[in-house]
């Protein structure tokens, strides 16, 4: 062959492996099927993953980075942006059924993507409820369930109607986008609320709304439905919030007996009303004895983690047996009482291993953490701790905690 004839074949060669990497690069595919894929890479996907190790389910996460949460620790992932709707394409393609690890996933991109709804777990039109304040509270309302009373309206005079109604304080959400309560703003009077719904112009998420409600204390309850129709409730749990984030959980609710079933029947109601498939979390207020539906979460979810410990089954593996329709596991609690308590940052260095090592040595509590930067207001772990006695209980996974969270 003349030598330009060869140069040529070279370079030709070279270009085709180029942007066969290049290719790859962008894709990341890797054509094997996976049992499961998860989008997103957070500390849900990661509890997730382990709960896949003992059945065998092999996992796929699609994650912006390796050094996101789940990324760190699963083998199989595939480096790309859940708004990229080429990679969510690409990744759903090469798993059997594709779930969440947050709901930050644009709709509209999962329904371009040529599968069939039944493919995502939960569907596009679940998470398309679960993304919005508004449908929630359309959807709660047509239900015909409790709930604190909001305005939708953009008009100024249905909105002057409305204060005038509730009064001040208000509360004012935005309708997606919010999570751990940076979408949720206390206004106090007319300037407060004027100075949100402006900030809130520029941001393109419309404004609801709502009274704000004297709290006696706030619950939650997870409920699991498969494709089949298998629908299970686990125990009502407490959740303490502040600054919009959950701090602590005592499973199951003290003094609860007598809001239990309409709790687990509101949440029943939700799961077979939207068709949900996998774990259902609906957050709920306590107000003057009453129980009134706050959001729900079509995913496994933070007032769940103490199921990890604290029940015959997980709600992460719960929410992988309902992905790919296999029977669902028992969610009876296995102590009488079960605690969480949330690690959040506070711009410190990551958890060192003595203070780790310190808390180990408070007894019976089980640590998880996420291997997250600890940036102020992030949850970056939690700790469990099983018993008999609420307060004991509590006050050994506040000890453990307090040691992980010393500066
Ligand atoms: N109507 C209300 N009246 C009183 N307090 C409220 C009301 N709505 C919300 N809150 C408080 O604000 C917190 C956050 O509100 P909400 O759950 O709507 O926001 P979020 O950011 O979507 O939360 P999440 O992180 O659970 O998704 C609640 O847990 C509660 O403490
Ligand atoms: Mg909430």
């Amino acid at each position: 062959m003349p030598e330009s004839a060869a140069n040529c074949l070279c370079l030709f060669r070279r270009i085709l492996t180029a942007l066969l990497v290049c290719w790859q690069g962008r894709t990341n595919v890797n054509t094997e099927l996976a049992d499961i894929g998860i989008i997103g890479a957070g500390q849900l996907a990661r509890m997730m993953h382990q709960a896949a190790i003992p059945l065998g389910i092999r996992v796929r996460i699609l994650a912006g980075s390796r050094s996101e949460s789940a990324a760190q620790v699963a083998p199989d992932v595939v480096l790309g942006s859940p708004d990229d709707p080429v990679a969510v394409a690409n990744f759903a393609q090469t798993c059997r059924v594709v779930t969440f690890d947050h709901e930050l996933v644009e709709v509209e991109k999962l329904e371009r993507v040529d599968l069939p709804a039944a493919h995502w777990c939960p569907s596009p039109a679940v998470m398309r409820v679960s993304q919005s304040k508004r449908l929630q509270r359309e959807c709660f309302t047509r239900l015909g369930l409790p709930l604190p009373r909001f305005c939708l309206s953009s008009s100024e005079g249905e909105r002057a109607a409305f204060i005038k109604k509730v009064g001040f304080p208000l509360m004012v959400k935005a309708d997606r986008g919010g999570y751990d309560g940076r979408g949720v703003w206390k206004a106090e009077d007319t300037a407060e609320f004027n100075q949100i719904i402006e900030a809130l112009a520029s941001r393109n998420t419309l404004p609801i709304l709502e009274e704000r409600v004297d709290i006696d204390r706030e619950l939650a309850i997870l409920v699991v439905r498969n494709p089949s129709g298998a629908e299970s409730v686990y125990p009502l749990v407490q959740t303490v919030q502040s600054d919009g984030i959950l701090r602590e959980l005592i499973a199951p609710a003290p003094e609860s007996s007598s809001l239990v079933a309409e709790a687990g029947a509101i949440a029943l109601t939700l799961a077979r009303a939207l068709e949900v498939d996998g774990i259902l979390a609906v957050e709920l207020f306590q107000s003057k004895g009453k129980l009134l539906v706050n959001e729900i979460a079509s995913r496994p979810h933070n007032s769940g983690h103490y199921t990890i410990e604290g029940c015959e089954t997980s709600q992460f593996e719960q929410h992988l047996r309902a992905s790919l329709d296999w029977p669902l596991g028992a969610t009876a609690m296995i102590s009488p009482v079960a605690v969480t308590v949330n690690l959040i940052g506070r711009g410190q260095p990551a958890l060192d291993q003595w203070r780790l090592k310190d808390a180990l040595a408070v007894k019976g509590v089980h640590i998880h953490v996420y291997g997250k930067e600890p940036r102020v207001g992030r949850k970056i772990g939690h700790v469990t701790a099983l018993g008999y006695q609420t307060n004991e209980v509590l006050a050994r996974a506040r000890i453990a905690a307090s040691i992980l969270n010393e500066d």
